[in-house]
């Protein structure tokens, strides 16, 4: 199993399917979008299992697809099959925006798929346009019902935005309750130059922990039954929902981060907010062996930082979409 300088068990990889997306949610992406990388600067679905396999060499067995959106990258779920089928990989989930999902529920199911994270801010159609600037609510709203007829395990990743959805958190939990999935509440994280935006739509965990409380207690449940990542779930008897909390800035999880993030560019990336990583894309292009390869992999995992720097109203280098949320 591997370790990082700080005794981090790293057993768990992102990766970002594409750096394009088919919205253009305010605290991810400019209005326009970003730059597009030439199809020659991304990696083939070819480069990305030969990545994936070398990091299952060496004890990662958990996979995350997302992007930008990776459903938008043509035959997605092709790539999601052969990762599926990889020996020493565990698990597989996908992150997606939902807006694909009805369309390509067949090839998904079909990949041998079984989680799927799906993110919506809000029940209301036209906070949906402004929130994600482009989207159709009804489009996400009926990828979570072809998701749960197939029988994914669904989770809902809500972003708390302060003034804009803070009204809606009973009704996520109602909805939760009704559709028989778990809901996670994220808190935005700094990660635009828009410092108006980072500052004053910031809405703590706690904070929406206590707007839940008129609904019953929150007792914690044990992690490891419900995900691999930061989140810390809790059950709220009365009404028989889990929901779970992200909770970048008002409580670190670096202490336990267990991730590499490869993006679609090919840079394998220590940390979320880190501002350089390991290229891989090139070593592998030009023939470079496993052994050089895999060292470039291990490099990455002792760059891994204590923790990360993340504070209200500083924006980023790398945008969310570019290195896979
Ligand atoms: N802060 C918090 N969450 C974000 N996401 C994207 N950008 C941000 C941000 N700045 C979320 C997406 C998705 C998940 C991958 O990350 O909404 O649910
Ligand atoms: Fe796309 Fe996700 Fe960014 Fe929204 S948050 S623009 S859905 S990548």
């Amino acid at each position: 199993m591997l370790t990082d300088r700080y005794n981090r068990k790293v057993d768990y990889l992102r990766i970002s399917a594409t750096d394009r997306c088919n919205l253009r949610c305010i605290y991810c992406m400019p209005q326009d979008g970003i730059v597009q990388k030439a199809p020659s600067e991304i990696l083939s679905f070819e480069e990305i299992i030969r990545i994936t396999k070398l990091c299952a060499s060496i004890g990662i067995g958990k996979i995350k697809i997302s992007g930008g959106e990776p459903l938008v990258r043509k035959d997605c779920f092709k790539l999601l099959k052969s990762l599926i089928n990889l020996p020493n990989i565990k698990d597989v989930s996908l992150t997606t925006n939902g807006m694909l999902v009805k369309k390509y529920i067949k090839g998904l199911k079909n990949s041998g798929l079984k989680k799927m994270n799906i993110s919506m801010d809000t029940l209301d159609a036209q906070k949906f346009r402004r929130i994600t600037r482009t989207g159709k609510l009804i489009d996400v709203l009926n990828g979570i019902d072809a998701a749960i007829e197939e029988g994914f395990f669904v989770k809902l990743n809500v972003v708390m935005l302060k003034g804009i959805n803070d009204d809606e958190i009973l009704k996520f939990a109602k909805f939760a309750q009704e559709k028989q999935i778990i809901v996670r509440f994220i808190e935005l994280m700094p990660m635009t130059d828009n410092r108006l935006l980072n500052r004053s739509f910031y809405m703590s965990c706690e904070e929406i922990k206590n707007k839940l409380k008129v609904l019953g207690s929150l007792k914690p449940i044990d992690t490891e039954v419900f995900g691999n990542g930061p989140a810390r779930y809790y059950k709220i008897e009365e009404v028989s929902v889990i929901v779970g909390f992200i909770s970048p800035l008002s409580c670190k999880f670096c202490l336990h981060c267990n991730r590499l993030r490869l993006t679609s560019g090919g840079i394998l990336m220590p940390c979320l907010v880190s501002q350089e990583g390991v290229d891989l894309k090139d070593p592998l292009r030009n023939n470079q062996s496993e052994e050089e390869i895999l060292s470039l992999i291990k490099k990455a995992i002792l760059f891994k930082p204590p923790e990360h720097n993340l504070v209200l109203s500083f924006p980023r280098q790398y945008l969310m979409s570019q290195i896979g949320g």
